[in-house]
């Protein structure tokens, strides 16, 4: 018999029962769901990636929802599972939701929710660290003061890239893609390159704006283009920051071909999907361009690399953390945990996934509406009025 899976039990006596994959940051989804007569079962076991197996053993043969986490392969197995145990509603933490088969959901009519809008400014934060790290080679100098190698100041001791005045590219200009673009123009006075299908108008106002006021006060304004097509982006830019969404179409959109046509000196930063790079090809594009650096925030096979990367010393890898800021983390917690109980209620689904501030107000009650809802219109489920 398979091992019985550890579990905390929250509010024993709720009505529906909803499983939580992992324990997440904050009480204030827990307090939302077990006031609102949900028995919250929370996964205590100590591996990080849960299997197939685990979390069929978790859903058991009566759940009404479950939150769960990118990780986690949700596909036709889980969602006819979690179906056959009278379940309606499952939310990802995270705003991607590559790791969830809609189509099987939607076949099985389970409501796949997500959690945009609360982590924008975060992950735009990261990737400009990302970029700052990375041209100014900070991980390298942190391990050689640490090493007690730092014998002296010296003319070219870790000479990276000034950033004010070179040109930042966003491929993908869109909610984290524009805040990010944003802060590398105001903080550093970058001139802005970018590539999306759509038109970013209010970015492009913003640089226009922002270079008329430098130029008011007698500074160099910052200038904005909207590329036609992404290798002119890769072309121009001395630092590009990807941000598109992971499928077919941007399956290794930076292949040996686009890395190439990169200036030697240039910076490229990934917090959205590991795949959207080639990241064999990355390696020996890092290992042929000493001057080339990245910042990493998600890899190919997490939570692996691929050889050779982490011997890189142009590179600045962390693990898959662009969303870590505390508010961020509690937010998509609540935001996960409404997505799974409004659906229970019969809920509607809020208008506007990116404005989702109402739900947020910690000692308020949140609107009687799911957050957001990727699969809403398949299923036919009502728009929130409110
Ligand atoms: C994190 O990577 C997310 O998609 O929320």
């Amino acid at each position: 018999m398979a091992k019985p899976i550890s579990i905390e039990v929250w509010n024993p006596s709720g009505k529906y029962r909803v499983v939580s994959t992992k324990s997440m940051p904050g009480t204030r989804w827990i307090n939302l769901l077990t006031a609102n007569d949900c028995r919250l079962e929370i996964c205590t076991e100590k591996k990080t990636i849960l299997s197939v197996d685990d979390i069929l053993a978790l859903i058991g043969d009566r759940c009404d929802g479950v939150i769960g986490q990118l990780t986690e392969e949700w596909g036709e197995v889980l969602f006819s599972a979690l179906k056959r145990a009278g379940g309606t509603a499952f939310s990802n933490m995270a705003v991607g939701y590559n790791n969830v088969d809609v189509e099987a959901a939607n076949r099985n009519a389970i409501a796949v929710g997500n959690t945009p809008g609360v982590l924008t400014e975060t992950t735009a934060e990261l990737a400009a660290a990302l970029s700052v790290a990375a041209a100014r080679r900070i991980v390298e100098a942190d391990q050689f003061m640490r090493a007690g190698l730092y014998d002296g100041w010296l003319p070219h001791l870790f000479v990276g890239n000034l950033l004010k005045g070179q040109t930042v590219g966003v491929i993908g200009a869109g909610r984290i893609g524009s805040a990010y673009a944003r802060m590398m123009i105001e903080g550093f006075k970058m001139n802005l390159i970018y590539y999306d299908l759509y038109q970013s108008t209010r970015l492009e106002k913003f640089v226009t704006a922002y270079g008329q006021f430098l130029k008011a006060n007698g500074e160099q304004p910052v200038t904005w283009k909207r590329a036609a097509t992404m290798e002119d982006v890769l072309r121009e830019a001395d630092v590009i920051s990807l941000h598109p969404v992971l499928d077919k179409t941007t399956y290794h959109l930076i292949n040996p071909e686009r890395l190439a046509i990169m200036k030697k000196e240039a910076v490229l930063v990934n917090a959205s999907r590991g795949p959207v790079i080639d990241e064999v090809a990355l390696v020996e594009h890092l290992k042929a361009n000493p001057m080339f650096r990245v910042g990493l925030d998600v890899f190919e096979d997490e939570p692996y690399m691929k050889p050779g990367l982490a011997d890189m010393k142009n590179a600045v890898v962390v693990p898959h953390i662009a969303s870590a800021s505390k508010w961020t983390r509690e937010g998509m917690a609540t935001l996960a945990a409404l997505n799974v109980l409004g659906k229970i209620k019969g809920y509607p689904v809020w208008g506007n996934p990116n404005m989702v501030e109402p739900f947020l107000k910690e000692d308020a009650t949140p609107p009687a509406a799911c957050p957001s809802i990727v699969n809403a219109k398949q299923l036919g489920l009502p728009s929130s009025k409110l």
